[in-house]
């Protein structure tokens, strides 16, 4: 194993992020999240992109400071390529590109989905990383999926979402409810405070492992408009209570399937990955299936779930270990399969 200095960049959605690993342990990881999305209710392409541009040197200038290294000692750049919006993907690739021009070193690829699940594989992400074959819940504003990971770069999607992510649920819901941009984090601090089952949201009927998110928030939409019209303060006076009855519902549904392919691939190597893998509630139902089925989980350090460029700089680091290297031509790519 190589004690490489790798410096990731991530500037995939909104939040701008750079990161020092050597070997397999990080020494500085900065991010930069713009606020300015608030107001909005959900993430401006441009002016994501605008942000990135603003604080993509700072931050990169950060990340080196506090990791005590020399630009010198950088062994190779990686960026998120992709998926994510192409504005701000542009941003972090053309910067990567042109610091790895000027530095001399090696350039290298990383798919950010992939990079979720393999911040698996820092040093510190937990006590012990999960074994191959495994089977991983990612669950990010922008995707959800379970992955049989069968190796590092071996990947297979089994289920996935038909519709909205789970995150993107968490958020809209929240927005019903009168909540700022992104709500995840926000009705599960509500949440703690609130009774699960106050209020019952139907759970969808979905083939296979895949997952449907969109009918719960329309479920919640008709409920609040119909309580509301009854009693305007309705949600002012319930939201501890509807906080912790969505996240609860929310949690169940990935869970269900999460089980559902456990047992039949006969896997119980599980982890969880993604913005929404820092969600309390999600945590605890993975702690009470570990004692209830026997399952090995893996639910990463808090900082490495939402996105973050520690697990860009893992892959790259596992991918400068095989000497796969991109050449400096290479491009963004809102899309990008695992
Ligand atoms: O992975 P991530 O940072 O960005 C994407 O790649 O999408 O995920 C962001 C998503 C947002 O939808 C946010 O609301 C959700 O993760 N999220 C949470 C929590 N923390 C972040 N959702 C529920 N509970 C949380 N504690
Ligand atoms: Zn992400």
């Amino acid at each position: 194993m190589s004690d490489s200095i790798i410096l990731g960049i991530e500037s995939s959605c909104d939040d701008t992020s750079a990161a020092v690993l050597k070997g397999n342990k990080i020494l500085s990881n900065i991010a930069a999240n713009q606020e300015i999305h608030n107001e909005y209710g959900g993430v401006v392409p441009e002016l994501a992109s605008r942000a990135h541009q603003q604080n993509i040197i700072p931050v990169v200038a950060k990340a080196v400071k506090e990791a005590n290294i020399h630009k010198k000692d950088i062994s190779a750049i990686g960026f998120t390529r992709g998926p994510g919006l192409l504005g701000s993907l542009l941003v972090g690739t053309s910067f990567a590109k042109s610091l790895a021009m000027s530095l001399e070193v090696p350039l290298i690829e990383v798919n950010h989905l992939q990079a979720h699940i393999l911040a698996h594989f820092i040093d510190d992400a937990n006590p012990e990383p999960p074994n191959f074959p495994f089977l991983c819940l990612t669950v990010s504003g922008g995707h959800t999926m379970i992955v049989l990971v069968k190796d590092y770069f071996d990947m297979e999607i089994i289920g996935k979402t038909i519709d909205d992510a789970a995150g993107e649920a968490f958020d809209k819901i929240g927005k019903i409810f009168g909540l700022d941009y992104p709500a995840g984090p926000i009705i599960d601090q509500l949440a703690k405070n609130g009774v699960e089952n106050s209020f019952k949201f139907n759970k969808p009927r979905i083939e296979n492992f895949n997952y449907s998110f969109s009918g719960i928030k329309t479920s919640v939409l008709y409920f609040i408009q119909k309580e509301v019209r009854k009693n305007p303060a309705f949600i002012k006076e319930n939201l501890n209570d509807l906080c912790a009855s969505v996240q609860q519902t929310l949690v169940e549904i990935l869970m269900d399937k999460l089980e559902k392919a456990a047992l039949e691939l006969n896997i119980n190597e599980i982890a969880i990955a993604g913005g929404v893998s820092a969600n309390s509630g999600l945590r605890e139902a993975m702690q009470k299936n570990a004692e209830r089925l026997g399952w090995n989980i893996y639910i990463p350090k808090f900082e490495y779930t939402t996105d973050n460029a520690a697990m860009i700089a893992m892959v790259a680091k596992l991918k400068y270990d095989r000497g796969e290297f991109a050449d400096l031509s290479i491009s963004a790519s809102a899309r990008y399969d695992i």
